[in-house]
Formats: structure tokens, C-alpha cells, sequence
């Protein structure tokens, strides 16, 4: 009965694979479907999370009810509470009309949140709040509305980090994630890519009426099988398509496949120059979370210069005034206790320029890579923000303001 489930369920859905892990995942979300609990996807980027809320919804009672779609990486900052949970006129500048928001537009219905682990903290708090009352407040009013939805949502961040970073509350991601299902990475489904490559091959040449389709030869089968896929069953379908289109070559082994950078074992164009088995975009992802860190750093460092900055004009101020109490031109204030050694001091100011320097000038360098970096993930992507900041690992939202602070081209 599962299996006949399972393999309507592929048809009618477009997807392909076999993988127990996959299989594992398509049926949770059916066991689900026709219950309200909250249902949180995990996976990697393009591993195929956004197809599952779609059977949620459609397998639920909700079905005949609105089913909305929000990216919550790619609604700006200032917009995001309005947008889900609407506003009263004139909640802020420019707020003309009311807004129902998408808690109110989905009642009776599912609402696919994606990309949850991006949502602002005081985003995060309104969210919980509807979770665990079922009621919701617009911006700029008071009154709370009842509403009847069922949450799904999705995340592609690894959610233990970023709890014990501060960014994303545990109580929330308790609630969302009464159901949790892991969307396994392609590179642990064993021939389920070699199906995907033939089938996107397949449609590919129907969609351009390509004559003959790729056919993979059996050696194209196992680098294809044995490749790692950083980006998942998206860069598969990408480079497929790809080759459909572009390769003259129709019999496809490890020698068109290696054009394609697609290596025996391989993860990525640049695994070879990283040389531990990161690939490209780990290397990106990396930099990117590291100049933010030293950015950080440095707002610190700025700090904690400025706060002995205060330090030593009150120091000086408190000898000054030892000083004039102790000719008797004033009397004896309470002493602060300001008294350390002028040696001491300004060795302690020393270390921190000294340190200060070290740190503005690996900044310069990590910025400079940080920048390139972006640049290299939008041309990778054909300007696709949206596409770069995947592959980046970071927000639709961050890649912009990172594009304009670094004013980058485009
Ligand atoms: N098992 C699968 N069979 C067919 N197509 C798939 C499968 N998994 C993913 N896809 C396709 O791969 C692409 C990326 O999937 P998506 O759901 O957007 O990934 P994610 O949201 O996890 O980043 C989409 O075009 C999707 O239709
Ligand atoms: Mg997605």
C-alpha cells in the first residue's frame, strides 16, 4: 500500500529517486499531511525542500484552502512583520491603506514559510506568538485576530548553530519543528542521480526539440553516481540542462563530464586548490561568515579603545584633582579610585593599536576577498541575486546590502 502511495505520489509530483532516505521523507510528509502540527524541512540548498509542503497542503483537509509561498530571506528588514502579519493605516510612514498580511490571507489554509532561519528575532517573537495562541497583531495595532493556519516551513541554516549564535530562538524552533523532516543530500542517495540526470536530460530534449537525448555511458553513470553535488539536485538539473543544450557529444562519459567540472569524486571546481574536500562554496560560505566576524572585531576593538579613551581623560582628571586637593585648593571628593599607573596605561594602549592595525589590515584583505567572492558567486550565477546568495550561504537581503556597501557592478 506505502510503495503504490509513494510511486503515485512521484508521478504526480515530478520526482525521481529511489533512495530509502528519500522515500523516508516523501512518506512522513504524507503521514502528516492530514494533521495541524507545524512541520519543520531540513536539508541543503536545492536538495528539493520546496516540494514537499506543496503534498502537505494538497494531502490535508486544507487542500480546498489558500496555500501561500514566502520567502523569508528575500523580504526586507523593514517590511517583513507587515507583510505576514498586515498593518492598520497609518501604522508607519507610507502605510496609506490597511493590510490583511499573509496570516490573515492564508486562514483556512497552509502557509509555506522558506528560508525560517533567516527571519529576524523580533520577527521570530511575532511568529511564536501566532504558534502558540493562534492569534496574530498587526504593526500598529493592538488587538489580537484569530486565525487558523497551519504552519510548514523550511531551512537550508543548521539550526543547532544558529540557537547557540543567538539567531534564531530554541522555543521557536521547538514549535516549528514538532514534525522535522531531513531532505537528504543528493550525494547520499546512491543511483537516485544518474535517474535525475536521465530524466532532466530527457525533458531538456523534449522542451528544445533536441533530436537525441544525452545517454549517459556507463563510466558517465559512475562519476555522475560517485560526484559529490554540493548544490544538489539544483546544480544537477543545471548542468544537465547544460550539457543537453551545449554538449556535441551525445554519448556522455568522464571525459564530457569533466568539462562540465563534474570529477569522479569530486565536489566542485576548486576542490583541488582547497585540497580538504571543501568545495567552492564551502570556501565562499566561509569567508563571507569570516569577514563578518573580523568586521565584528574591529566594531570592538573601536569599543573597547574608545571606552579607555574615557578611561584616561577621567584618570587625568581624577590626578589633576588629587593633585589640587593635595595643595588644598579643593577638598577631598570621594575618591573613583582612578589610579593606575601612567606605565600601565599606555602599555595597555599600545597593545590594543598595535592590535587594531593588525586587524584593519586583514580586514582590507578580507573585504577585498569577501567582495570577490560575491562578484564571483553573481557572475557564476548570471546576476541571479537570488541564486548567488544560495550558493553563498547567505540571504537574499544580505547579498544586496553587501552589493551596495562594497558598491559592487553588476
Ligand atoms: N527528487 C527530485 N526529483 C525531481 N526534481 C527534483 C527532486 N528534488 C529536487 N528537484 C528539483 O530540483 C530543484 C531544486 O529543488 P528545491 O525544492 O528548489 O530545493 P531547495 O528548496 O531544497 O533548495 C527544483 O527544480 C526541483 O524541482
Ligand atoms: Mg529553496
Amino acid at each position: 500500500m506505502k510503495e503504490t502511495n509513494l510511486s503515485a505520489l512521484k508521478t504526480r509530483y515530478g520526482i525521481v529517486g529511489f533512495s530509502d532516505k528519500l522515500e523516508t521523507a516523501l512518506a512522513t510528509a504524507l503521514q502528516v499531511s492530514n494533521t495541524d502540527l507545524s512541520v519543520l524541512i531540513q536539508g541543503e540548498s536545492g536538495v528539493g525542500k520546496e516540494i514537499l509542503p506543496r503534498i502537505i497542503h494538497e494531502h490535508s483537509r486544507r487542500s480546498r484552502g489558500p496555500y501561500i509561498a514566502i520567502n523569508c530571506g528575500s523580504i526586507p528588514e523593514g517590511t517583513i512583520d507587515s507583510e505576514l502579519f498586515g498593518h492598520e493605516k497609518g501604522a508607519f510612514t507610507g502605510a496609506v491603506g490597511e493590510r490583511e498580511g499573509y496570516f490573515g490571507a492564508a486562514d483556512g489554509g497552509t502557509l509555506f514559510l522558506d528560508e525560517v532561519g533567516e527571519l529576524p528575532l523580533s520577527t521570530q517573537a511575532r511568529l511564536l506568538r501566532v504558534l502558540e495562541t493562534g492569534e496574530y497583531i498587526r504593526v500598529g495595532s493592538s488587538e489580537p485576530r484569530k486565525t487558523d493556519v497551519r504552519i510548514v516551513a523550511a531551512t537550508n541554516v543548521h539550526m543547532p548553530s544558529a540557537i547557540r549564535d543567538g539567531r534564531f530562538r530554541e522555543d521557536l524552533f521547538y514549535r516549528l519543528s514538532t514534525i522535522s523532516i531531513k531532505m537528504p543530500p543528493l550525494r547520499e542517495r546512491g543511483r537516485d542521480a544518474v535517474l535525475l540526470f536521465k530524466k532532466f536530460a530527457l525533458e531538456t530534449a523534449e522542451k528544445y526539440n533536441i533530436p537525441q537525448p544525452l545517454h549517459l555511458t556507463p563510466e558517465g553513470e559512475e562519476v555522475v553516481k560517485s560526484y559529490q553535488w554540493p548544490g544538489n539536485v539544483r546544480q544537477l538539473k543545471n548542468i544537465a540542462e547544460q550539457m543537453s543544450i551545449l554538449s556535441q557529444e551525445r554519448e556522455v562519459g568522464a571525459e564530457t563530464l569533466a568539462k562540465y567540472d563534474v570529477l569522479p569524486g569530486g565536489g566542485g571546481t576548486n576542490v583541488a586548490l582547497i585540497g580538504d574536500g571543501r568545495t567552492h562554496r564551502d570556501y565562499d560560505k566561509e569567508i563571507t561568515w569570516l569577514a563578518s566576524a573580523v568586521l565584528e572585531l574591529r566594531k570592538e576593538v573601536n569599543e573597547l579603545k574608545e571606552m579607555l579613551n574615557i578611561h584616561e581623560n577621567k584618570t587625568t582628571t581624577a590626578r589633576l584633582l588629587t593633585e589640587k586637593q593635595a595643595t588644598g585648593t579643593l577638598p577631598t571628593a570621594p575618591s573613583h579610585d582612578f589610579t593606575p599607573t601612567e606605565q600601565v596605561h599606555t602599555d595597555t594602549f599600545d597593545d590594543i593599536e598595535t592590535a587594531e592595525e593588525i586587524v584593519d589590515s586583514d580586514i582590507l584583505n578580507l573585504e577585498e576577498m569577501e567582495r570577490r567572492n560575491i562578484i564571483r558567486a553573481l557572475e557564476r550565477n548570471n546576476h541571479r541575486r537570488g541564486k548567488a546568495a544560495e550558493e553563498l550561504g547567505i540571504s537574499e537581503r544580505t547579498l544586496y546590502r553587501k552589493i551596495k556597501e562594497y558598491g559592487i557592478e553588476e
